[in-house]
C-alpha cells in the first residue's frame, strides 16, 4: 500500500513512521522546508523516546520518505492522512481549520483513481463533512474520493508504544470501501484483535473530544478532591487508590498535580466548549474544568509563596522540571510557564533545570538561570519546587540537597517524595492533597500521613 501523511507534527510523524513499520510505503509531507531537511538528515524535530531509531530503520528500509512537495505521492496513494495543526483561534479558542481545509483542497486537486482522505488531526464535529464538500468541489472529474475520520489517541512521551498498542482504532465514514482500505492500513492491529469502532464521521469526531475532555475532567476532579484533602488533613493518594479500585472509576488519570497542560487537553477542552456553544448545547462540566484548571496553575504559584511565609521577594527559588510532563520537551500550557513568571513577578530569582525542555521553555520564560545539573538549582536556595516528575528527580540525594539549601523548603507538585522522609531530612514539605509537614520540633508541625 502507499500512503501520504500531510503534516509532520507530533501525530503525523509518529503515525507515518509507525505505518511504515506496518509495511506500508509512507511519504510524509510538510511545507516547513527546514523540518523536512532535518528529517532527511535523520534529525527528529521532537523529543520522543524510540522515534529516532524507528525513523532511521524505516528510511533505510525504503518505506519512509520526507518531502515538501505534496504532488510527489498523492497520485499513487491509497489513502492520504491529514495531520496538520488545528491551533485554537485567537478570537474564540475554537479549533482553526484553515490548514485542514487547505490540505483537503490540495489533495483533491492531485488525487487520481480511488483515494481515501483521512482526517487524523483532532477536528471538531462536522469537519469531515466540510472536507467532503471541499474535495467534491476540487477533485478531478474522473477521480473518486471518500472521506474518513480516524482520530489519534497517542500520548507524548509514549507515542510509539501508544500507536502500536492502541486501546482502540476509531474509523468514521459512510463508505464501506473506505473502511476496507483503512482496515488494510491497520491490518497488523486488526490481526492483534485491537477493537475497531466503525461509525459515522460525526461520531468519530466527537469520540476524540469526549475522550480527552473526560480525562481532563478526571484530573481536575482529583485535583479538587486534593484541595479538600489538604483542608481536612486527608491524603489524596489514598483516596485516588481506593476510588480507582472501583472498576467503574478506574485507577488511571487520578494523579493530583499542578493541573493538566500539553498540546491536547487545554486546546481540546476549550474547542469542545466552543462546539457546545455553537450548537446551543453548553458543555457546562467541561467549561468548569477549563476554568478550574486555569486557576489551578495560578494557585500553584501562590502555594509556593505561602510555603515561603507569604513573600518570595529577594528569595532564590530552584525549579525542577518545566516540561508539561516527563519524557517530552514540550512546554505548551505547562504549569511551569505560569508558576515561574508569577514567582518572578513576586520578586523571586528563579534557577531552573529540565532534562529536555529548557530550549523550548526559553522562548517563553525570561530571566531564568538555567543549570545543567539538577542539584545546582538548590544551592543556597530558599525553596525548591518540583513541577515535572522526571524519573531523574525521583532518586535525587535529598540529604545533599537539604545540606546545600539556605532554607529547607520543598514544594513537591507531583507527590514524588514521602512526607515523613522529607520531614526526617528537616524539610518544610508541601505536596498535593497530603498534609503539610515541618521538621520535628517546629511550630509548624502538622499531622503526618
Ligand atoms: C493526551 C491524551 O492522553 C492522548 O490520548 C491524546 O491523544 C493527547 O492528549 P498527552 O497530552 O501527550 O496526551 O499527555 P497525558 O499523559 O495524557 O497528560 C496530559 C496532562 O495531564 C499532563 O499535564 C499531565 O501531567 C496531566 N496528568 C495526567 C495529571 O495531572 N494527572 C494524571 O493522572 C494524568
Amino acid at each position: 500500500m502507499n500512503l501520504t501523511m500531510v503534516g509532520t507534527g507530533y501525530v503525523g510523524l509518529v503515525s507515518g513512521t509507525c505505518f511504515a513499520e506496518f509495511g506500508i510505503n509512507v511519504t510524509c509531507v510538510d511545507k516547513d522546508t527546514g523540518k523536512i531537511e532535518s528529517l532527511n538528515k535523520g534529525q527528529i524535530p521532537i523529543f520522543e523516546p524510540g522515534l529516532e531509531d524507528l525513523v532511521e530503520k524505516q528510511v533505510k528500509a525504503g518505506r519512509l520518505r520526507f518531502t515538501t512537495d505534496i504532488a510527489d505521492s498523492i497520485k499513487e496513494a491509497d489513502a492520504v492522512f491529514i495531520a496538520v495543526g488545528t491551533p485554537p483561534r485567537e478570537s474564540d479558542g475554537h479549533a482553526d481549520l484553515k490548514y485542514v481545509h487547505a490540505a483537503a483542497k490540495e489533495i483533491a486537486e492531485l488525487a487520481e483513481g480511488y483515494t481515501v482522505v483521512v482526517t487524523k488531526s483532532t477536528v471538531p464535529v462536522g469537519t469531515a463533512r466540510e472536507v467532503e464538500k471541499i474535495v467534491a468541489q476540487y477533485k478531478k472529474p474522473d477521480s473518486v474520493i471518500d472521506v474518513c475520520s480516524n482520530p489519534e489517541f497517542l500520548r507524548e512521551g509514549a507515542a510509539v508504544n501508544d500507536f502500536m498498542h492502541p486501546d482502540r482504532v476509531v474509523i468514521g465514514t459512510d463508505s464501506m470501501r473506505a473502511v476496507e482500505v483503512l482496515k488494510e492500513v491497520y491490518r497488523p492491529l486488526y490481526l492483534n484483535e485491537t477493537p475497531m469502532v466503525i461509525t459515522t464521521a460525526e461520531t468519530s469526531e466527537i469520540i476524540k473530544y469526549a475522550a480527552n475532555a473526560f480525562l481532563a475532567t478526571k484530573i481536575t476532579f482529583i485535583n479538587e478532591i486534593a484541595n479538600l484533602c489538604e483542608a481536612s488533613g486527608a491524603n489524596v493518594q489514598h483516596v485516588a487508590k481506593a476510588i480507582g479500585l472501583d472498576g467503574r472509576i478506574g485507577s488511571k488519570f487520578l494523579h493530583a498535580g499542578p493541573g493538566y497542560g500539553g498540546s491536547c487537553f487545554p486546546k481540546d477542552t476549550l474547542a469542545l466548549t466552543q462546539t457546545g456553544k455553537s450548537l446551543s448545547v453548553p458543555q457546562t462540566i467541561v467549561e468548569a474544568v477549563v476554568e478550574a484548571n486555569k486557576n489551578r496553575q495560578v494557585q500553584m504559584a501562590e502555594r509556593v509563596i505561602t510555603a515561603c511565609g507569604g513573600s518570595v521577594k529577594g528569595m532564590k527559588i530552584g525549579v525542577l522540571g518545566v516540561a508539561f510532563k516527563p519524557n517530552t520537551d514540550d512546554v505548551r500550557d505547562a504549569p511551569a510557564l505560569v508558576v515561574i513568571p508569577t514567582l518572578q513577578q513576586a520578586g523571586a530569582e528563579v534557577f531552573a533545570h529540565d532534562p529536555a525542555a529548557q530550549e523550548a521553555a526559553e522562548k517563553h520564560l525570561k530571566n531564568v538561570n538555567w543549570v545543567k545539573d539538577p542539584y545546582d538549582v538548590s544551592k543556597e536556595a530558599d525553596a525548591l519546587v518540583i513541577i515535572t516528575e522526571w524519573n531523574e528527580y525521583r532518586a535525587l540525594d535529598m540529604s545533599q540537597i537539604a545540606d546545600q539549601m539556605k532554607v529547607r523548603r520543598l514544594v513537591d507538585m507531583r507527590n514524588i517524595y514521602k512526607p515523613q522522609d522529607m520531614r526526617g531530612l528537616g524539610f518544610h514539605y508541601v505536596s498535593i492533597g497530603r498534609p503539610e509537614v515541618s521538621p520535628k520540633g517546629s511550630a509548624k508541625l502538622k499531622q503526618v500521613s
